[in-house]
């Protein structure tokens, strides 16, 4: 497989996953804009070079590549990395969207800050590139775009602003893949487990220890967490889906960790009553009686209020 020919952008390219995703573009031939203002872990402050260090890296081993230190989550920022990469390469072929922060909180220490902060870099963010992105895409009749969500987007414990941004970046993968698909344009996203700063380190594994003796996890999950392979496993399935071979993949979410790739089912509505007599109206009596019987038969709460003796 040769990407070669091809121009990508990888934002948070300077770090974690996105740094292994535009080393293996590049390893397979693709010209890479590499994106990332260095933030810290939390979207707070900014260090020099992590993007000039993977350009280097890129140029050292024989690849093409630029840096850039615009933030994803400026949406006229977000138009000058589109247009580097046009100006630069000529194209705009692939975006990997791995741009991320993390601000953890149970919802009532959640401060609106914190929501807004990682909504705008996670969904805005992704809007933000997207958007941009798909304006050459639809032009030039082809494209990918590898979004990154997150496991965490069927819900997670003190992650509510994380969860609430990586389910909407689902929702925004399948509907760009309904928008974009007809254009040779096609959109998919990643859950990855990989380790990064953003996943192993003393504050992340000190909050595992504490969910694991309050039992709000199993051992299982705490091993799988604090035992975590790197990111250059997450690489392959992204560069597969950059690739010409993938055309036809288009609106899945995939999960991948070392060892491990697999496609999340789609969402369907897997139970339903129906009222057709009269104005179709349900009363609470009929819910009250419908609802455990028929539409929730065999439904356990997965969060149960805890019992007060
Ligand atoms: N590592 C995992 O196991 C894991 C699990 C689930 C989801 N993810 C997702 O994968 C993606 C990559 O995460 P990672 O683990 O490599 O994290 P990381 O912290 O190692 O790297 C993220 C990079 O994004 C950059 N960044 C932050 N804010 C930015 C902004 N506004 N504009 C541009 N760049 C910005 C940072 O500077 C950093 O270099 C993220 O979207 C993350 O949510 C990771």
């Amino acid at each position: 497989m040769s990407l070669k020919g091809k121009a990508a952008l990888v934002t948070g390219a300077g770090r974690g996953i996105g740094r292994a995703v535009a080393l293996s573009l590049a390893e397979h031939g693709a010209s890479v804009v590499v994106v990332d203002p260095g933030m810290g872990r939390d979207g707070r402050g900014t260090e020099d070079g992590p993007a000039e260090e993977v350009v280097a890296e890129i140029r050292a081993a024989g690849g093409d590549a630029i840096a850039c230190a615009l933030p994803v989550d400026d949406y006229n920022a977000a138009a000058e990395m589109i247009q580097l990469c046009k100006d630069g390469f000529g194209s705009v072929d692939i975006v990997v969207n791995c741009a991320g922060m993390l601000r953890e909180r149970m919802i009532w220490n959640l401060s609106e800050d914190d929501w807004d902060a990682v909504i705008r870099v996670h969904l805005k963010g992704h809007y933000n590139v997207n958007h941009h992105a798909s304006k050459v895409m639809r032009e030039q009749k082809s494209g990918r775009i590898i979004n990154f969500s997150s496991d965490a987007w069927r819900g997670s414990v003190g992650q509510i602003n994380y969860a609430a941004a990586k389910g909407g970046i689902v929702s925004m993968t399948r509907g760009l893949a309904l928008e974009l698909g007809k254009y040779g344009v096609t959109s998919n996203a990643i859950c990855p487990m990989a380790a990064t700063r953003m996943t192993l380190n003393d504050g992340v594994i000190n909050g595992m220890k504490k969910r694991l003796e309050s039992g709000m996890i199993s051992q299982a999950r705490f091993d799988a967490m604090t035992n975590m392979p790197g990111p250059e496993y997450i690489a392959p399935i992204v560069t597969y889906l950059a690739s010409d071979q993938a055309q036809d993949i288009n609106g899945r979410i995939f999960h991948a960790e070392k060892g491990r790739i697999g496609v999340y089912s789609e969402p369907v509505e897997i139970q339903s009553i129906y009222k057709y007599e009269g104005d179709g109206l349900f009363s609470f009596d009929e819910l009250a009686d419908a609802v455990p019987k028929s539409l929730m038969g065999g439904y356990v709460n997965p969060s149960p209020a805890e019992k007060t003796e």
